[in-house]
């Protein structure tokens, strides 16, 4: 089997999209991510709060550094930094696609257990990162270790499913 490239990067919003990133502007960048991905067999989410996106990109590491070559240079952002970048033993996201994941109770139940009010990607460790991707790849629900489990209000949902692939 290919070996699977991950990259993961955040960046700055330069188009208001409030805090939760429930927008059409949102909703254009992730058609066209989903046509594009799935030709170019690219899985990942995409995530948006506070004013920046933050972005897994999984796939052939050709497909996946080229991909990223072109959306650094897409002016509805800024700053982009890549926060990891390797290869995987497996893909966390199941589907050549992109899924979107809106700020929410569980992400922000689990950046307020990490000490953050805000997100902050820039300043988050690797640990931190590799578990909001993990809270990422489970649609959005943080499983605290307390065992409850925080997820999606409903609207947030019905964006999140929306825009899902099946
Ligand atoms: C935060 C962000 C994430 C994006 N993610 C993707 C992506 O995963 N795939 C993609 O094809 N385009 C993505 N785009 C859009 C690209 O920058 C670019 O507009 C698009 O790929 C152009 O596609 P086209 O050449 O088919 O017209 C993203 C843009 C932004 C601002």
């Amino acid at each position: 089997m290919q070996p699977i490239y991950q990259l993961v990067y955040a960046s700055k919003a330069n188009i208001n999209l409030g805090t939760t990133g429930i927008n059409p502007e949102v909703s254009r960048i992730l058609l066209k991510s989903k046509s594009n991905n799935a030709k170019r067999m690219i899985g990942g989410v995409l995530y948006y709060a506070d004013g920046y996106f933050f972005q897994v990109l999984e796939g052939d590491p050709s497909s996946v550094k080229g991909l990223y070559q072109k959306i650094i240079q897409d002016n509805r952002h800024s700053d982009s930094t890549i926060l990891i970048e390797g290869e995987i033993d497996r893909p966390q996201f199941s589907n050549w696609s992109m899924h979107f994941v809106a700020s929410d109770s569980g992400i922000r139940q689990l950046l307020q257990d990490n000490g953050y009010k805000q997100f902050s990607p820039f300043k988050m460790s690797v640990p931190q990162i590799q578990g909001l991707i993990a809270v990422l790849s489970n649609n959005g629900v943080y499983e605290r270790t307390d065992s409850r489990k925080i997820g999606l209000s409903k609207k947030v949902k019905s964006f999140f499913f929306k825009h899902k692939t099946a």
